[in-house]
């Protein structure tokens, strides 16, 4: 039996990349009434609107979106600017999706504070790509609930991660991880959730890297090794993975994309909570990351990515 979402008020904790496509495609796609989107840094909160302006216009240029449907989500685009608002004049959110930096503490503070703000029967999720979801879970408990009380018990089990891909508009998945806390009725929630973004969902385990990382990681430190060792070049590299198995983008173009702090970032994770050699960040990404070569975003990686 189909579970209805039940989400009319969406928050977005972040106005990043993921943040801002997340709350793109629940504006447009799942048409949910009010997207509540929030940053600590004001100027990234009106950078991420200018970008879904951006998004929403060139839709609307390419015939995929009309005007109407196109003027509609952008209504539903709330920008806040606190976590407490999540629950203030502009509405109660029903779900709140947590996009905020690859940094436990960061996020352990941000649930802290959602759990003190929103009621239990709201929906708090996290789109890490590595991080421990029941170690996020666990401080999803407000301030003043008492340890070992019930609502200390009960209140982690509304959490989970749901974890999207960049771009966010284009890629068809999502991954739900339940943590070892969530309730049932909140996965079936979350799964409707995303059909209504119009994705595909797939189940993991709440294990370092889920499934989709723990595959994609190790693929993309290999490709780094194989350059370190020189075993081809960069170009060769991706060119053999472009044209000889048709990836739409070679590994270490693909790392550039994703950024190459998150990729050492994830490695680590899985290097640290498996102990397993072979998850050994590569040494070269490492180095790249002192330097602060993080891909695209901070103009060069791998390949160079000179300022429009
Ligand atoms: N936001 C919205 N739309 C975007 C976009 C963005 N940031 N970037 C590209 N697009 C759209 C384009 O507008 C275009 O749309 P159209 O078909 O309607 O015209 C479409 O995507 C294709 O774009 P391009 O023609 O410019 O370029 P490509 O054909 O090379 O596609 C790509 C770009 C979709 C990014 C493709 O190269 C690709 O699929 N790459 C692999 C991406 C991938 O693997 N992502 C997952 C990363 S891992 C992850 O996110 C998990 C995390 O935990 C690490």
């Amino acid at each position: 039996m189909s579970v209805a979402h039940g989400v009319k008020t969406l928050g977005v904790v972040g106005a990043g990349q993921m943040g801002l496509g997340i709350a793109y495609v629940a504006a447009l796609k799942a048409q949910i009434p009010s997207v509540m989107l929030c940053d600590a840094s004001a100027g990234q909160l009106s950078k991420g609107v200018a970008f879904f302006e951006t998004l929403l216009k060139k839709d609307v240029a390419k015939g995929k979106v009309s005007q109407s449907d196109a003027d509609a989500a952008r209504a539903r685009l709330v920008t806040v600017e606190k976590l407490e608002d999540f629950a203030g004049s502009k509405g109660v959110a029903d779900m709140v999706i947590e996009a905020a930096t690859e940094n436990l503490a960061v996020k352990q503070k941000i649930f802290g504070t959602l759990a003190s703000t929103l009621p239990l029967e709201t929906i708090l999720a996290t789109n890490t790509s590595s991080i421990s979801v029941s170690k996020i879970a666990a401080s999803a408990v407000g301030a003043g609930v008492k340890p070992g009380s019930e609502e200390a018990w009960k209140s982690p089990a509304r959490a989970l991660g749901i974890h999207f891909f960049n771009p966010v508009p284009v890629m068809p998945l999502v991954e739900l991880i339940p943590a070892i806390q969530t309730a049932p009725e909140v996965v079936d929630r979350s799964r409707a959730f995303a059909q209504a973004c119009g994705k595909e969902v797939t189940t993991s385990k709440d294990v370092p890297g889920f499934v989709s990382n723990r595959l994609l990681m190790p693929f993309i430190n290999e490709a780094v090794m194989a350059l370190e060792k020189g075993i081809a070049s960069r170009d060769d590299i991706d060119k053999t993975l472009r044209l000889g198995m048709n990836h739409p983008m070679g590994p270490l173009t693909l790392a550039d994309f994703i950024g190459l702090d998150t990729c050492l970032s994830i490695m680590e994770t899985l290097y640290r909570e498996t102990a397993d050699s072979k998850y050994r960040p590569a040494v070269l990404l490492g180095r790249m990351v002192d330097a602060g070569w993080f891909g695209k975003k901070s103009g060069k990686g791998f390949y160079d990515y000179p300022a429009k």
